[in-house]
């Protein structure tokens, strides 16, 4: 173990020596052509890690463990929604994965075709990501709690040639059923796949279309057939997947092959206690960045075991997690700030009733780990509580405790200093100019970015230039629309989002979206979406909301608009409150002043309001504030 200063060393030398440092993490991986060097800069912001490099994800993740380990556990699924649990040595992966990319080769897939992927937790999930890897297809994964609607604008601006789905889901013992989302979302996209596989669970009744393919079936055909991996250019993009921004349009963050790789084994290795034949356990969903980063990619890159996991933390009982870490003794868990919130309330017992011995650090992500629960659930587990902090965009942890490199202590509130490759700076929100040491900036990073991070956003340069490094032009600093603060030693303490992001139990939402989602309401003449605090999921959305002339505002209304969320994004952006209101409060040039709005429904002072155009526009919410139930 190194000190804060020997760290900050290899840190520095990450950033003024990048050829250097990322050459030898780059022998992490297999590759069937080396890189010529490790990276290519001529073009800022984008990029070129380990060009003239050829290599396949599936091929590290599953091939290279196949062929020295074949019957280690590669894949322990647990439903604890169905009852069942099965575990998949590297050698059933391989070969699973195998008659997936034959499948769809078969079915016309190859290079370059994108294959959306909406399902549940489930081993086929994992096997079809991997598959669409072997061949060089695209993955995009939705997240199966996306309704209709947002699965249509991924459907579009992807424009899949096949679509993987199943026909449900089930969330804490009830079914939802995917395949009438999936249906109404090919209704009112554009853009039309070749063929839909649908895995049938038995969960729910559903008919095939002239579109769909039976996956047992169609699986079943291909089995036995060995499809290698195909070597892919290290720039060759691995995947897309879909976060929210500013505005209501969904970005496209696509990642590439190789600084992937390179950077999840290097991850692994110096953050997350990576051991061959260990066993990792990520309580996200593959629909997130953190289950393609640490349920299916990193953990088997490294040659873990990692547990696909359908299923929440309280049922059947509050031990669940905890029987699973000692059941299968796990040694590295990856969890939310709000599922321990939630474990938090109920008896400890739970906890102390299993064997949690095998663990050597819980990481947990997402949103702000709050100190209350830190230490609590420090105590109860008596393992390090390692925060990191970092974005779908990124990929992998941008402040964290390297604890393969570092022995530096947790300090409670900050997820801990940059991580070896990230160049973090944070700067004044006006001219990017740095900020002085202690003073609140903008979390910024200096191009270029480290391996695995973002290369582009899918067909869209132009929004990827200007999104990311629009605000301080001329400077190459990627915006991540965090505040941040820094100690004397270099912690990083994260201090909100600058933009109109949101997140709502770990999960990232746009209030655009949700906007525009209320608008789709008839009634509605315009609205406004903010998060405001809650003390169990970090942020709740809330709507308030100009009704059209003609039409009655009240709880009907109200419903009817949670209904439209509901159903053009999904049960997670649903709003705790929708409050009617006369008019919103905008500044002179029309822009809604969501801060403000925020800071009034959470008593705080509104700051500046100069610009204001009708200062009884926010008093009314001050008065509907008064009358609202605490959250
Ligand atoms: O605002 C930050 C918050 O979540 C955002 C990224 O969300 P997403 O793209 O879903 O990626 C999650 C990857 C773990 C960030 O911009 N955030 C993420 N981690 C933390 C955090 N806020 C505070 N502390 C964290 N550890």
């Amino acid at each position: 173990m190194k000190s804060l200063e020997d760290y900050k060393a290899l840190h520095q030398a990450s950033i003024a020596d990048p050829e250097g440092f990322w050459t030898r993490e780059a022998q992490r991986i297999d590759w069937s052509t080396p890189p010529r060097r490790a990276l290519e800069n001529d073009q800022p912001p984008f990029a070129h890690w380990f060009p003239g490099g050829e290599t396949n994800l599936c091929h590290n993740a599953v091939d290279r463990w196949a062929a020295v380990r074949p019957d280690a556990p590669a894949l322990i699924c647990v439903s604890t929604e169905t009852g069942s649990e099965r575990t998949y040595s590297f050698a059933e992966v391989k070969a699973e994965v195998s008659a997936w990319a034959a499948a769809y080769q078969a079915l016309g897939c190859g290079q370059g075709d994108r294959v959306l992927i909406y399902m549940p937790m489930i081993a086929e999930a994992a096997f079809a990501m991997l598959a669409a890897a072997r061949i060089g297809a695209i993955h995009t994964v939705v997240f199966g709690g996306f309704a209709s609607g947002a699965l249509a604008a991924r459907i579009d601006d992807a424009k899949p040639k096949l679509i993987v789905a199943a026909d449900a889901g089930s969330r804490m013992g009830k079914v939802i059923a995917y395949k009438p989302l999936l249906d109404q979302a090919l209704g009112i996209a554009d853009h039309r796949p070749d063929k839909v596989i649908m895995v049938n669970r038995g969960l729910a009744p559903f008919h095939l279309a002239h579109h769909d393919v039976d996956a047992e079936t169609l699986i079943a055909e291909h089995r036995g057939k060995e499809i290698a991996c195909i070597p892919l250019p290290s720039a060759h993009p691995s995947y897309i997947l879909y976060t929210s921004g500013t505005t209501g349009k969904p970005k496209g963050v696509q990642r590439d092959t190789g600084g992937y790789a390179v950077a999840l084994a290097a991850s692994m290795e110096h953050i997350f206690y990576g051991q061959p034949g260990g066993v990792f356990f990520s309580t996200s969903d593959i629909g997130w960045v953190v289950g393609h980063s640490y349920i299916v990619y990193g953990p088997l890159i490294a040659g873990m075991a990692s547990i696909v996991y359908e299923g929440t933390p309280t049922r059947p009982d509050p031990g669940i997690l905890w029987s699973l870490v000692a059941k299968h003794r796990v040694r590295t868990m990856f969890t939310a700030p709000t599922a321990l919130r939630l474990l938090k309330k109920e008896d400890p017992a739970y906890l102390k009733a299993h064997d949690c011995t095998s663990l050597k650090a819980l990481f947990v992500a997402g949103e702000p780990l709050d100190e209350p629960t830190a230490l609590w659930i420090a105590e109860a587990l008596g393992v390090p509580i390692l925060d990191n902090y970092w974005q779908t965009e990124t990929g992998w942890p941008i402040l964290t405790l390297c604890r393969n490199l570092c022995d530096a202590p947790v300090k409670p509130g900050s997820p801990g200093l940059p991580v070896f490759g990230f160049d973090v700076r944070l700067v004044d929100e006006r001219t990017g100019q740095p900020a002085a040491q202690g003073e609140k900036g903008v979390l910024t990073l200096a191009a270029p970015l480290p391996p695995g991070a973002l290369t582009t956003l899918w067909q869209d340069d132009a929004r990827f230039q200007s999104a990311y490094f629009g605000d301080f032009p001329g400077q190459n600093l990627y915006s991540t629309f965090d505040w941040g603060v820094q100690d004397e030693e270099g912690y990083t303490f994260i201090l909100g989002r600058t933009d109109d992001v949101i997140n709502v139990a770990g999960h990232r939402l746009g209030t655009r979206e949700i906007e525009q989602a209320i608008t789709t309401h008839p009634a509605v003449a315009d609205t406004a979406v903010v998060g405001v605090a809650d003390p169990l999921k970090g942020q709740t959305p809330i709507a308030f909301v100009v009704v059209k002339g003609g039409h009655g505002a009240g709880p009907d209304l109200a419903a009817e608009i949670v209904q439209a969320v509901a159903r053009e994004i999904g049960a997670l952006a649903k709003p705790q409150g929708v409050y009617f209101v006369p008019a919103l409060p905008k500044t002179r040039s029309g822009k809604v002043l969501r801060r403000a709005i925020q800071a009034v429904w959470e008593d705080r002072d509104p700051g500046d309001l100069t610009t204001i155009e009708d200062e009884g526009a926010l008093e009314a919410i001050r008065i509907l504030r008064q009358g609202a139930p605490s959250p």
